[in-house]
């Protein structure tokens, strides 16, 4: 899928352009600051809109391709709004043996994504980690939050319907 063409600097959201200026402000001159402005920007927005990332480059004279590169290194940078609900597969050891591979295929099928993905309603994002401390539960994930355990593919259904259940009942 193309991304849609970014708008002239000089159309870009003012708040936007704002923002940018006070992370320059308070990181210009400090070690690491493209990484530490990349932080501050996905803390504020829950990613990196692409219109940040240019009028960083613009402001900082660092090409934008240097600035992909380190969003596409960290796997904590995300390129795209989040989804509503995170859904978290824990692929560390124990729950890797325990089965966590077959929870991520199903919650995979049931909601038409890969892990590292968000549904195109951006009602879930699903993604795996590493160890999330709580062994023990394995295979274990995290939904919103909420850690949950000793869990068999069979629970996923139960699991996504729920958080649809509630959507519809707040959309009420
Ligand atoms: S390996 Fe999954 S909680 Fe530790």
């Amino acid at each position: 899928m193309n991304a849609a063409p970014l708008p002239p600097l000089e159309e870009m959201d003012p708040a936007l352009t704002e923002e940018i200026g006070q992370c320059l402000d308070q990181w210009k001159d400090k070690e690491g600051n493209l990484i530490m402005m990349l932080h501050e920007i996905q803390d504020r927005h829950g990613f990196v809109p692409r219109e940040a990332s240019l009028l960083l480059a613009e402001a900082t004279g660092v090409p934008m391709a240097r600035i992909y590169e380190v969003l596409t290194f960290y796997h904590y940078f995300k390129l795209v709004p989040p989804g509503k609900h995170n859904v978290t597969v824990c692929n560390g050891t124990a729950c890797y043996l325990k089965g966590a591979g077959r929870l991520l295929a199903e919650l995979e099928t049931r909601l038409g994504i890969r892990d590292g993905d968000t549904t195109e309603d951006r009602l879930f994002h699903l993604e795996t980690v590493r160890c999330i401390g709580c062994c023990g539960m394995a295979p274990a994930m995290v939904v919103d939050h909420k850690t949950l355990g000793k869990l068999s593919p069979t629970d996923m259904a139960g699991i996504l319907e729920g958080i649809r259940k509630r959507e519809a009942e707040n959309d009420q």
